[in-house]
């Protein structure tokens, strides 16, 4: 049986993998713009960023985390859900703009899986355990890699994806590749690895992403959003683990991580290269990018003016102690103090964003999405 500190550690990593990816919105004007592409499904993959309630359905370990009680939901659901926040998350508001009900998780067996299916699982990574296991990174919080998730999303297809014939049933899908890799970072950085060796694991990682986009595209999807990492070096957590007297880590405009920042830079950067390559081998299919990053910096600039607590933008909501309200022994949980108005802060609980945040970020990102998907056409 796992220590306490140890499922502690992995529920960090899981959820600092996906602040690596993930989110969206800012102008309300175009908030329903989505509407327009008249998506008859989302087919979501990825991390906590996105999971609507996988993890929290796995045994044994996910009804053990603290995303499966309160203070998790307490804002829109009143309940917890399985979200790794306070309430919806980016694909909800996308689900929203889209004019489709929330995304049921796939685990949810009885579920109604007419609008889409969420196969996103909080502590996933991109790299099969397997993999991450040759290069010392062992224990994962899931097995439910993004491969593993395609190959869910292969079983509940399987009639159309065999006989080749789901052009018509994803002629109207939205395909959510990600965000997924901040996990497999995360878990090397505990593993004790350094940045510049977990810098060489990035293409390895971009790759199996990309691997994931041409699968579905194999299975008929036309229309793939793939989305980059955040600034992981402006999260509480990481803010906290990797302090240091030396002034010179700090971004002085914010006072984030700058190092970590950069990397998450280099990953997005990366990716977006692989995205390009793969556009050009089909031009018939629509693939976006979209910048997870840039939303959050966007965030974060004008945190303000939006409404969020200058003094807490980079401190949890939920959480106790040092300078950012984060210690990794005591993390967000029932017995831990919740803010009074987490629509006044950007982290939810050192590692995963709140809902206000998600709802700011998913306004941005679906109108920069929104005209790159050529819904019109
Ligand atoms: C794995 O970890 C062990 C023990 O820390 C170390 O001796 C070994 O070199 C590591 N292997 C790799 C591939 O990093
Ligand atoms: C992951 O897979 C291994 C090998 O199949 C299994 O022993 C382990 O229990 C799995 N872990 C989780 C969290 O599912
Ligand atoms: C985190 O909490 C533990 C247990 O209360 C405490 O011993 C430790 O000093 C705290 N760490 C920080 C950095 O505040």
């Amino acid at each position: 049986m796992a220590s306490a500190n140890a499922l502690v550690s992995s529920l960090l990593l899981l959820t600092l993998a996906s602040s690596f990816p993930l989110l969206l919105q800012p102008c309300f004007s175009n908030a329903n713009s989505l509407s327009n592409c008249n998506f008859d499904q989302i087919l979501q993959f990825g991390d906590s960023m996105a999971d609507t309630g996988n993890l929290i359905r796995q045994k044994p370990i996910g009804p053990l985390t603290p995303f499966a009680r309160l203070p998790y939901g307490e804002t829109f659901f009143k309940r917890a859900t399985g979200r790794c926040s306070n309430g919806r998350l980016t694909i909800d508001f996308i689900a929203n703009a889209a004019g489709l009900p929330f995304l049921n998780p796939y685990e949810k067996n009885d579920a109604n899986f007419r609008n889409g299916v969420n196969f996103a699982v909080a502590g996933a990574t991109a790299l099969p355990a397997k993999v991450l296991a040759k290069t010392n990174i062992t224990d994962p919080l899931t097995n439910s890699s993004l491969h593993v998730q395609i190959d869910w999303m292969y079983k509940k297809f399987n009639v159309c994806i065999t006989v080749g014939d789901c052009s018509v049933k994803f002629k109207n899908t939205l395909f959510i590749v990600g965000g997924i890799g901040g996990n497999d970072y995360y878990y090397g950085s505990r593993s004790g690895k350094t940045l510049q060796e977990l810098k060489i694991m990035v293409p390895e990682i971009i790759k199996a992403i990309m691997k994931g986009v041409k699968r579905v595209i194999s299975f008929g999807a036309i229309r793939v959003v793939v989305p980059g990492i955040l600034p992981f070096g402006c999260f509480p957590a990481y803010l906290t683990l990797y302090q240091t007297s030396n002034s010179n880590a700090y971004d002085n405009k914010d006072g984030c991580l700058k190092e970590f920042n950069s990397f998450a830079v280099y990953h997005n950067k990366k990716l977006q290269e692989a995205i390009r390559e793969l556009k050009r081998e089909h031009p018939d299919v629509v693939i976006v990018h979209s910048d997870h990053y840039r939303a959050f910096e966007w965030l974060l600039n004008h945190a303000v003016q939006l409404g969020f607590d200058g003094e807490s933008t980079l401190k949890a909501c939920c959480g106790i102690g040092g300078d950012y309200n984060f210690n990794l022994t005591r993390m967000c949980s029932a017995k831990v103090p919740v803010c009074a108005n987490p629509n006044q802060f950007i982290s939810w609980d050192g590692i995963h964003l709140t809902e206000e945040a998600y709802k700011r970020m998913a306004g941005q990102l679906i109108d920069e999405i929104f005209p790159k998907l050529q819904c019109s056409v």
